[in-house]
């Protein structure tokens, strides 16, 4: 069996941080996952070179596009070397000669098409909107900020585009994700999809006129235009194994291969969404599965370059570069592996992380190999003894070794979720580490029980062979080094699972050496990290905000109501339309809480409102009235009553 996992292909205009190494690390784990079993594996990633970002970012470095290409793909590249991504990655530039082919190879299919309704799956039209040029895309009127107008980040457009006919593929879509239920995976992103599905897809402009954008890919079709660069970006999966001219590609891509694309939730609707039906509408079949994982958020936000700079003076964790210098990039990986839950959302802390590596590598795995080759070393002339007769507790952990291979071991189903293999191998350690301490071989050889102690330190040996050899994939120096240690050596980068729980033999050398994981003060990094915040600590500005009198105050007439009804306001992702009373007065809002509350959520509540809003009319919807609710970056609460008790239609002041 075959397996091709892929990363985002990331741009070229940040820096990479935690986010970017979380989900390389996973496809490079996963990776050596397959392969320690036997798999056939490709893995990819790479950076995506084109757009607006590049060009604005460049120019404002006053380099060409391709300067800072060249440059920041380096960085990226440089950055996996670091983090030990297994050497026979593959990297793409969407800059690449064969790339820039595959890509308008790809948009001429296209044009061809038909959709499942029978219309052309491309077409022209004009368009005319907002929109916003940082995250390169038309937005709706909802989303028109006046910072953003004013900064030049927000403009309104009117130009001829080339489309594609989305709308015409959600009813096929939704029937293929239902007819395929491991195709987006974690089942709550997979409904998410399926929700904006139901939403109705809007068609997707494909196009850029190079008059606003040169630095792009040319349409075959339409030389005056570049193409849009998600476009360009999702070919890159395909590029990369060679499509369509090398007939190799399909070694990579079809049946009897796993395609397993990684993504953040960020971007789960240009790979959930678009991807698919481009794909379907160019006659190219679909990847087997769509992972996407949660965020690595810093004090509640989502780590990015804007979030590192505003935290930096007040958290005391710092890029993972310096977290890399500080604790070895094998700790940082296993760190990374060990404590997010696919899916969820996790916020990670410099302590948490000295607390694992204390914990769970030099406490438990590394005071196992410390024991174990301490008493082989000093009793039995540094020579794995003879392995006898397994007692109860010897076999007990045999027994749970040889499980522990089968739950890490790839399924039918996928590989799974780092965490929870991690946990197996802890308990294994954890176990192994019980039965030494139970059994005393010290006391056994005390007493002349040499036979004994040798049983209990060779089923101890075996046991860590196995579980350095599972553990390899996370941590592929440390667990080289471990191997060497038990005169199992292994080749860099080429550990296999060979099926063997007899290792070492009796007699081989095992010389033992220098602790792998040292424990680390974390009080005394902290001092440190203090010491260095207070020599480089700016003062953190506190906005500076107008004053209003209690008069001014007074003037908004803040009510509690209570929500009888909501629904979705039909293609506005963000919007509800809510039927609420304020004492004996009914009236209907609409409220911009759609992406963070369901219509049934909300329904029952008791909400604060502004009653003496003067109406306005949102999407053609009127609105009396504007409900309170706190935010904060990608976060979202309504105000609502503590307890009950208060009638809907009392004052709030
Ligand atoms: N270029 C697009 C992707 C095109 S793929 C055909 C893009 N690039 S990106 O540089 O913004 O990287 C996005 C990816 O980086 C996310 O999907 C996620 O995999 C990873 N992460 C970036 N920040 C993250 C966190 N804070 N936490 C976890 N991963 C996140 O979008």
């Amino acid at each position: 069996m075959r397996v091709y996992i892929t990363t985002p292909i990331y741009y070229v205009n940040d820096e990479p941080h935690i986010g970017h190494c979380y989900t390389t690390i996973l496809a490079d784990v996963i990776s050596r996952y397959y392969r320690l079993f036997g798999y056939e594996v490709r893995m990819q990633t790479g950076t995506d070179e084109h757009g607006q970002k590049v060009q604005q970012s460049a120019a404002k470095r006053g380099l060409s596009p391709q300067a800072q290409c060249d440059e920041y793909s380096k960085r990226f590249e440089a950055m996996w070397e670091k983090l030990e991504i297994h050497p026979d990655h593959h990297f793409i530039r969407t800059t690449a000669e064969f790339h820039k082919k595959a890509v308008q190879e790809f948009l001429r299919r296209l044009e061809k098409a038909k959709t499942p309704e029978g219309r052309d799956a491309i077409y022209e039209a004009d368009y005319s909107g907002w929109y916003n040029v940082s995250e390169e895309m038309f937005i709706s009127e909802d989303d028109v900020t006046e910072e953003g107008k004013s900064s030049g980040r927000i403009v309104h457009l009117t130009e001829k585009n080339h489309f594609f006919r989305l709308s015409d593929y959600g009813e096929w879509l939704k029937t293929y994700i239902q007819d395929h239920p491991a195709f987006i995976q974690p089942t709550g992103r997979r409904n998410e999809v399926l929700g904006l599905i139901d939403q109705g897809l809007s068609d997707l402009c494909i196009s850029r006129p190079k008059s606003r954008l040169s630095w792009g890919i040319e349409i075959p079709f339409a030389p005056d235009y570049v193409t849009y660069v998600w476009v360009d970006a999702l070919v890159n999966y395909l590029s990369g194994i060679g499509w369509p001219e090398d007939p190799d590609w399909e070694k990579w891509w079809g049946s009897g291969v796993e395609v397993l694309h990684l993504i953040g939730k960020d971007i789960l609707k240009p790979h959930g969404v678009f991807w698919p039906c481009l794909l379907h509408a160019a006659g190219v079949p679909l990847p087997t599965t769509l992972l996407a994982h949660g965020w690595w958020t810093r004090g509640g936000q989502k780590e990015s370059k804007t979030v590192t700079q505003a935290l930096a003076a007040q958290l005391p964790v710092r890029h993972i570069r310096e977290l890399i210098e500080e604790y070895g990039v094998d700790p940082i990986r296993y760190y990374l592996m060990r404590e997010m839950t696919l899916g969820n959302d996790q916020d990670y802390s410099e302590e948490l992380i000295v607390a694992r590596i204390n914990s769970d590598l030099a406490n438990d795995l590394g005071n196992l190999l410390n024991r174990v080759t301490t008493l082989v070393r000093n009793h039995f002339e540094g020579k794995a003894p003879a392995p006898g007769t397994p007692d109860s507790g010897g076999e007990e952990l045999l027994a749970s070794v040889k499980a522990c291979v089968e739950e890490i071991a790839p399924s039918e189903a996928g590989w799974g979720d780092p965490r929870t293999k991690v946990e197996s191998i802890r308990g294994c350690v954890r176990m192994a580490n019980q039965y030494v301490t139970d059994r005393e071989p010290w006391k056994l050889l005390k007493e002349g029980k040499s036979a004994e102690a040798g049983q209990c330190l060779a089923a101890a040996l075996w046991s860590l062979r196995v579980l350095a050899v599972l553990l390899h994939p996370i941590l592929p120096r440390k667990m080289e080094a471990l191997l060497a240690q038990i005169g199992c050596p292994a080749k860099k980068d080429d550990v296999v699972w060979d099926g063997r729980f007899d290792l070492p033999a009796p007699g081989t050398l095992i010389p033992g050496g220098e602790p792998l994981f040292p424990r680390i003060d974390w009080k005394a990094v902290e001092a440190k990290l203090a010491q260095s915040s207070k020599e480089t600590r700016k003062e953190v500005e506190v906005p500076r905000m107008e004053l209003i009198s209690i008069e001014d105050f007074k003037k908004t007439d803040l009510r509690v109501a209570q929500v009888l009804a909501a629904e979705r306001v039909p293609k506005a992702d963000k919007l509800l339309k809510l039927q609420i009373r304020i004492g004996s007065e009914e009236r209907q809002i609409i409220a911009g809480v759609a992406e963070f509350y369901a219509p049934e959520e909300i329904v029952g509540k008791q909400i604060i409102v502004v009653a003496n809003l003067a109406p306005a009319k949102i999407r053609g919807i009127e609105s009396r009235g504007m409900l309170l609710a706190a935010r904060e970056g990608d976060r979202l609460r309504l105000l609502t009553l503590d307890g009950d008790g208060v009638g809907d239609g009392a004052k709030v002041g």
